[in-house]
């Protein structure tokens, strides 16, 4: 059971709120005061520095974050988390993406029985195929080594796999992996078009087994297999990764061809499971299991550091500030390198179907603000897109921007470029330019006095924009688990502190059940008055159209 404590009835919230009223936290100002600032508000760790100095905070902000982690339960929540214990109480279900990395000896029970041996089963499996895949040994139907994988799956089943397949491009074994996710037919058809069948391996990955988007475009992929190889060649194509075994026979896929997960493992926590099957395939086992280890560490550090060095505590906490205090409507992943340009998209599910919750653990609806609008776009591109609003817009949006030392490919300076701009943003962003600034400046470029008046605000930037700064070292295996278990830590933190149930997802079944009733209503020519006028308009347009 986790703690159920309202978050605004606790004292750090009331001080915070008056701490709040009663400061400006201008960054120019904190810095200028603070020559220790940067050493104060950083952490630096064996192979990444977060820095979160440029944030609207000073050391009495700091403590009274840190005290309403303490006041809402926090520590009780993790030993919870990693103990095993039901903490998502909606679905009834323990909470272990953790034990999937935890490579020690502990033994971790759900309902009594030690989960770390069926986790190494499912390795081994995972180990012992993706070995015969890649070197070639296992066969395709017409004894053809196998090109192309195909991982079918949506959501958690898609978004955090193909994240990490294109992240970790640079590690790439021969095998080219592919993933389908949308119900939209042109998803399938455009990514078996130059694809073999004799060649093509299909994974299909689906928690439930029951998904829509899912089950259609295996039905489909299946039909196209069947074009060229039998059904008794379907052992040889098609593998699943599921919890629902029943489901996955029914569908016509062998037992022993079934990488089985557990109801512990949250869809969009599942990358770590047999679902990271796809990652196998496209970086190879032993780069899969130093990713593990990279999240385990990230893991280790969260269970242990106390809150002012605890990163993804940190990360929450300033989340938390400018969510509730600073009212911040949504929250920037800008991450400096074209690797990790589906990292925002992994997060935005990782983020908003965890914390987009408006009922609190009591079951009561929430009178603060939940989780935000996550949204982000790899730098530089973002720059001469978006950026625009966020240096000079009327929204506050703070960002986390991510970055990596060394360039897994020295192609000349680009590095050094791709940088300077990293930094420069953070600094812009932070420090703005005032209107004596541009006044200076424009005197300085020879412009008239009545010129300048005219310009000038429009070329003010006024700062204060606060962002956090996760520099790696280089992206490999183990620090791509240790970047994604931090947020997958931070998230956590925050649903633990806005008192919420972060595990379960209700909120996606509505729009399903709806959209199965209106599935056979578009079967017939009849005309649709069932619904609301707007629907029947748009639904009886289609008919009309099709
Ligand atoms: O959209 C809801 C959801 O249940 C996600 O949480 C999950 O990741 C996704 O659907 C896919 O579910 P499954 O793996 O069961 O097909």
């Amino acid at each position: 059971m986790l703690p159920k404590i309202n978050p605004t009835q606790t004292n750090a919230w009331t001080a915070l709120s008056e701490h709040f009223a009663k400061n400006d936290f201008e960054l120019r100002t904190l810095f200028n005061y603070n020559s220790e600032r940067f050493r104060q508000f950083s952490v630096l760790r064996e192979n990444y520095l977060f820095d979160f100095s440029k944030n609207l905070i000073d050391d009495r902000t700091f403590q009274l974050l840190q005290n309403l982690a303490e006041e809402c339960g926090l520590k009780t929540a993790v030993q919870n988390m990693f103990a095993g214990d039901i903490i998502n109480e909606t679905e009834g279900r323990a909470v272990l993406h953790t034990a999937l990395r935890d490579f020690s000896e502990e033994e971790i029970r759900v309902d009594g029985v030690n989960i770390k041996p069926a986790i190494k089963k499912v390795l081994n499996q995972m180990k012992s195929f993706s070995e015969e895949v890649i070197s070639g040994r296992h066969k395709g139907f017409s004894g053809k080594e196998i090109t192309d994988v195909v991982n079918i799956g949506i959501g958690g089943s898609d978004l955090g796999p193909a994240m990490v397949c294109r992240a970790l491009k640079h590690y790439r074994t021969k095998l080219n992996v592919h993933f389908v996710s949308n119900v939209d037919g042109n998803h399938i058809a455009e990514t078996v078009k130059e694809l073999d069948p004799e060649t093509t391996l299909f994974i299909i990955a689906s928690k439930t087994f029951t998904t829509q988007e899912t089950m259609t475009n295996a039905e489909s992929a299946k039909t196209w297999f069947l074009r060229k190889g039998t059904q008794n060649d379907v052992a040889k194509h098609f593998v699943a990764l599921s919890t629902n075994t029943e489901a996955v026979k029914e569908f016509g896929i062998a037992e022993e061809n079934i990488f089985k997960f557990w109801d512990w493992v949250g869809g969009r926590y599942s990358l770590w499971s047999a679902i990271g099957l796809s990652i196998v395939l496209a970086v190879g086992y032993e780069n899969f299991e130093l990713l593990l280890k990279g999240a385990n560490e990230t893991d280790i550090h969260f269970r242990t550091a106390e809150f002012q060095e605890n990163v993804p505590v940190i990360m929450a906490l300033l989340g938390i500030w400018y969510r509730n205090f600073h009212h911040a409507s949504t929250y920037a992943i800008l991450p400096y390198s074209q690797y990790l340009d589906r990292f925002p998209a992994y997060l935005q599910q990782g983020d908003m179907e965890s914390n987009g919750k408006c009922t609190d653990r009591n079951g009561h609806f929430v009178q603060y603000e939940t989780g935000p609008v996550i949204w982000g776009e790899p730098g530089t591109n973002g720059q001469h897109a978006f950026y625009q609003l966020i240096h000079q817009g009327t929204e506050f949006i703070p960002a986390d921007f991510i970055a990596f030392v060394k360039s897994c490919n020295d192609v000349s300076d680009h590095q050094e470029k791709l940088l300077a701009n990293f930094f420069a943003q953070t600094e812009a962003l932070a420090f703005g330019k005032t209107p004596i600034e541009v006044q200076d400046e424009l005197r300085k470029a020879g412009k008239s006095e009545e010129e300048i008046r005219k310009i000038q605000n429009h070329k003010v930037f006024h700062g204060n924009t606060p962002s956090s700064s996760l520099l790696f070292r280089e992206l490999t295996p183990f620090s791509l688990g240790q970047l994604i278990a931090l947020y997958e830590h931070k998230i956590f933190v925050q649903g633990i502190i806005w008192n919420i149930f972060s595990f379960d997802q209700f909120g996606v079944e509505l729009g399903k059940t709806l959209a199965g009733r209106i599935l056979p209503e578009l079967e017939d020519k009849e005309e649709v008055s069932s619904h609301d006028s707007s629907t029947n308009g748009l639904i009886n347009y289609y008919k009309n159209q099709k």
